[in-house]
């Protein structure tokens, strides 16, 4: 009956959240400025926690068995999973909100009342759980059932259940709080439109942006970014540091709120999907700095990078992950804090791979890594690349970019000023002076 303790913990960590969320809406009730990027990604994490982590194993487990053993709680179990069914639709209506305040639309007020409402359903549902539920459970299931369900609990490599899912959701938790207000007690110019032909490859387009923006507070750090990346294409966006490249990337895997323009990927608008969906749909990203988990092995932490996945192809493509990089297989089972600077970009890289890409977005591979490394990363990116794969690539490294890239773009403070072939953009004065020190 583990499986109740850890719906349990689960109920905890939401009620912590939802009560984060409760005391910014007072703030913000009392007049206090709005701290929307926290306040955005406290709700993020709340519905990604729900979606992927905890509302499974209550439909699937605990509401399944009870639905068995309780027909007389039907109707509870019915409406409980109608709010599991629509907490996507609360939230999507709360970031909407929310960016409305931002931009002037909306009252502080009305969000405040707004995310009250929202907190008071999501404690309710709680409590009704943990009142009503979670008792009534443990006297009704059977040990047959509880077999079941304690076996599905405690799989370590479960993909929802697992220790990398949690691991996952732990440092995101941490992240939170680390940035969260002490109060809490959480503990340029457009760009315009494409020159025609910039495109070696006539492939089709895979991934289309236009006039995309995107704002942390008031300040717009895109301001109408519009690019494009052809199948089999490798795109290069090359910037000075805080030009907008991290900002972009996170934009396109959906991390990052978008306030204007569109996304679209393989003839779909996924503008407005979820970071989850765009990642099924194949846009992963390694993300700038590497961010692996340190304490988990390297194993866990590529099979982090295949949560989308179905299970059965997993150890499939970790040995493929290991062909490429000999190295983590070595060390397959110590953790990835133990591994040297390239080597982690290497994970990272291969943590990316594991979600199957269809584009694979990389955020500064050779950031902070000595030249011979740099090398060896921008070999990995090569080999990638000859195998097929659409790659878009940020870099500040702009010289060893364009070397490889087909195509690229430059940002500079939120805006594209320059377009071309990589080899075009190498002779551009322009870029000379500006990127490549010459
Ligand atoms: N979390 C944040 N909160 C506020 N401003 C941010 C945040 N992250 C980035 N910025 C700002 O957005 C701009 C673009 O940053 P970023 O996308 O990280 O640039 P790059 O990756 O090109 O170095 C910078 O001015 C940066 O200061
Ligand atoms: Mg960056």
């Amino acid at each position: 009956m583990d499986a109740l303790r850890i719906i349990s913990e689960d109920h905890n960590n939401l009620w912590r959240m939802a009560t984060a969320v409760d005391q910014l809406a007072i703030e913000l009730e009392d007049g206090g400025a709005l701290e929307a990027e926290f306040l955005g990604s406290v709700l993020d994490y709340i519905v990604q926690f729900e979606e992927r982590l905890h509302y499974p194993k209550e439909d699937d487990f605990l509401f399944r068995f009870l639905r068995l053993r309780s027909p007389e709680v039907a109707n509870t179990l019915d409406r409980l999973e109608r709010d599991h069914w629509q907490a996507t639709t609360h939230h999507a209506a709360l970031q909407s909100s929310l960016k409305n305040v931002m931009a002037g639309q909306l009252s502080g007020a009305a969000l405040a009342k707004q995310l009250r409402q929202y907190t008071t359903d999501l404690k309710t549902h709680i409590l009704t759980e943990e009142e009503q539920l979670l008792p009534l459970a443990h006297k009704m299931l059977l040990a047959e059932d509880w077999r079941e369900i304690d076996r599905a609990f405690h799989d370590p490599v479960h993909p929802l259940f697992g220790d990398a899912a949690q691991a996952e959701f732990r440092e995101w938790y941490h992240r939170i709080v680390s940035v969260a207000p002490e109060t809490l007690g959480l503990g340029g110019k457009s760009a315009g439109h494409l020159p025609g032909g910039a495109s070696p490859a006539q492939a089709e387009v895979l991934l289309r942006v236009q006039g995309l923006e995107s704002c942390y507070g008031r300040i717009k750090a895109l301001k109408g970014i519009s690019m494009e990346v052809r199948r089999g294409e490798t795109v290069a966006l090359v910037g000075a540091n805080g030009a907008g490249k991290t900002t972009f990337l996170r934009t396109l895997s959906g991390v990052q709120p978008m306030s204007a323009g569109s996304i679209v990927f393989d003839g779909e608008d996924i503008s407005k999907l979820r970071s989850d969906k765009r990642m099924r749909r194949g846009i992963c990203q390694s993300p700038e700095g590497r961010q692996v988990f340190g304490p988990l092995s390297i194993e866990d932490n590529l099979r982090l990078g295949a949560y989308t996945q179905p299970r059965h192809q997993v150890a499939g493509d970790m040995e493929k992950i290991f062909t490429m990089f000999p190295i983590l297989k070595e060390k397959r089972l110590q953790p990835a804090g133990t591994l040297s600077g390239g080597q982690q970009q290497m994970l990272a890289i291969g943590r990316a791979l594991m979600g199957r890409p269809r584009l694979l977005l990389l955020d500064e591979p050779s950031m902070g890594l000595a030249p011979l490394l740099v090398q060896e990363v921008f070999d990995v990116i090569k080999t990638l690349k000859s195998q097929g794969m659409t790659i878009l690539l940020v870099e500040q490294n702009a010289l060893a970019a364009l070397d490889i890239a087909d195509r690229a773009y430059v940002l500079e403070t939120g805006c594209v000023t320059l377009t071309g072939t990589g080899n075009e953009l190498v002779r551009n004065d322009q870029v000379r002076a500006a990127y490549l020190g010459m």
